[in-house]
């Protein structure tokens, strides 16, 4: 290859077409924040409104203010970008105002205790280097720093019932400490069933405010993508009929973020494939990726009877509000697929060996708390992250394509 060859490549590379306008690519990053969050009106003002009082109190708000509130809704219905979208509104406007006000998100995925919560804030923040300072000690540097500059936090805490009990506690307890200035206001994020096994109870009296999200209608969402495609796509390479599969892939799930992405890997693959368009094709390969713990060469390793439990469990799970079944109940399902494949069924205790397998693969959930029922207490089965129709869809078309090489 010529050195002039090798440049063009790299010339080429850096600034041969793309699907994407420019930046476009970042917009459908997950920490992107578009301008308009449309259908989430209401609870934007109702977020907005717990707020008031920072704004109203005189002197830009010297009298202390403080507010727990609480999101919850289940995954991809844009509590995320809601809460950061209206709280990064709620610092503009507080500058506008000359109105001191801290902002910050954490998910504590990332961060899982109070202390590291608190030593990144100070350290991001305020330039403090609180290593090996305890969590007093960190509380009551926050303290006098806001004190004296007379400023607010608002805290956004993601996934909060990652954290452990007491730091949830100790959080929602946290403005007591400043005495009669109150500082500190929290927005806490959690999922409905960890919202109501163990957060309401311990927290809900000292939360203001709990607002539900719910998952956008089929009309929503294509609106959604139309718009999300809008920012991210050049006009030529995206059309209708992409947008509406893409619309359908998250309408089936009932979750943006699936869409989202599969938008992102079919545009990348597009660029790498010197394509300029979107095709049908891309988006089906991408909306398989999005998925990276059910890749087909999992499937590949179970053997027709772990197949056959996996879609036991998916199958029951995908009803409408069932998000745990039991073992005797995925066996009965278990006996009824095997009956329509026309397979022998093996007895429970293989059937239990099955489930092993796929809770170590990672298909299954870990075999969590029991059910207390008639029977005693009773093991609870779920699926990972994979959304049950997407398993189900998978398994089903694998195990046909299995069917018949055999
Ligand atoms: N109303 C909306 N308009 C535009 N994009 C949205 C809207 N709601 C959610 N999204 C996008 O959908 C994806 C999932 O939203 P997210 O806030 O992460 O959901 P959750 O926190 O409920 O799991 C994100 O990429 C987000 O930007
Ligand atoms: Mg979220």
């Amino acid at each position: 290859m010529s050195e002039r060859n090798s440049e063009d490549i790299i010339q080429d590379a850096l600034f041969s077409s793309s699907v994407f306008k420019h930046g476009g690519e970042r917009t459908l990053n997950q920490f992107y924040i578009p301008e308009n969050l449309k259908y989430r009106e209401d609870v934007i003002r109702r977020i907005s409104q717990n707020f008031r009082p920072l704004f109203l109190s005189e002197k830009g708000g010297t009298e202390g203010f403080s507010t727990n509130i609480a999101l919850t809704g289940p995954a991809g219905v844009g509590k995320t970008v809601t809460a950061r979208y209206t709280v990064e509104h709620l610092q503009s406007m507080a500058m506008k105002y000359h109105i001191k006000l801290y902002t910050d998100y954490k998910n504590c995925w990332t961060a899982r205790t109070k202390t590291s919560i608190l030593r990144s804030f100070l350290r991001d923040q305020f330039g403090v280097a609180s290593r090996g300072f305890s969590d007093e000690e960190s509380t009551d540097i926050l303290i006098r720093r806001l004190n004296s500059e007379q400023a607010y936090l608002i805290l956004i805490l993601d996934e909060v019932s990652v954290l452990p009990q007491k730091d949830i506690r100790g959080f929602i307890h946290l403005p007591e400490e400043f005495g009669s200035e109150h500082r500190i206001s929290l927005i806490m994020i959690s999922r409905p069933t960890e919202w109501k096994v163990t957060l309401s109870s311990m927290v809900s009296q000292r939360i203001a405010d709990v607002l539900q999200f719910h998952p956008y209608s089929y009309d929503e969402t294509r609106e959604i993508f139309n718009y999300r495609s809008s920012l991210a796509f050049k006009s030529s390479a995206i059309s209708e009929d992409i947008i509406d599969m893409v619309a359908e892939i998250s309408d089936q799930t009932k979750n943006l973020r699936h869409g989202i992405e599969t938008l992102y890997r079919a545009g990348r693959a597009a660029d790498q494939r010197r394509m300029d368009e979107l095709t049908p094709e891309l988006i089906r390969r991408a909306k398989n990726d999005v998925f990276p713990e059910m890749r087909a060469d999992i499937l590949e390793e179970l053997n027709t009877h772990e197949l056959f439990a996996a879609l036991s469990i998916a199958r029951r799970l995908h009803h409408k509000g069932i998000t745990a079944t039991t073992i005797e109940h995925s066996f009965k399902n278990y006996r009824i697929i095997c009956e329509e494949w026309n397979v022998r069924p093996n007895g429970e205790a293989a059937f239990r060996n099955y489930l092993a397998t796929l809770e170590t693969i990672g298909i299954l959930g870990k075999v969590t708390k029991g059910v207390k029922g008639r029977k005693g207490v009773r093991a609870r089965l779920t699926i990972h992250d994979v959304p049950a129709a997407v398993l189900i869809e998978r398994i089903e078309v694998f195990i046909s394509k299995r069917f018949e090489k055999e």
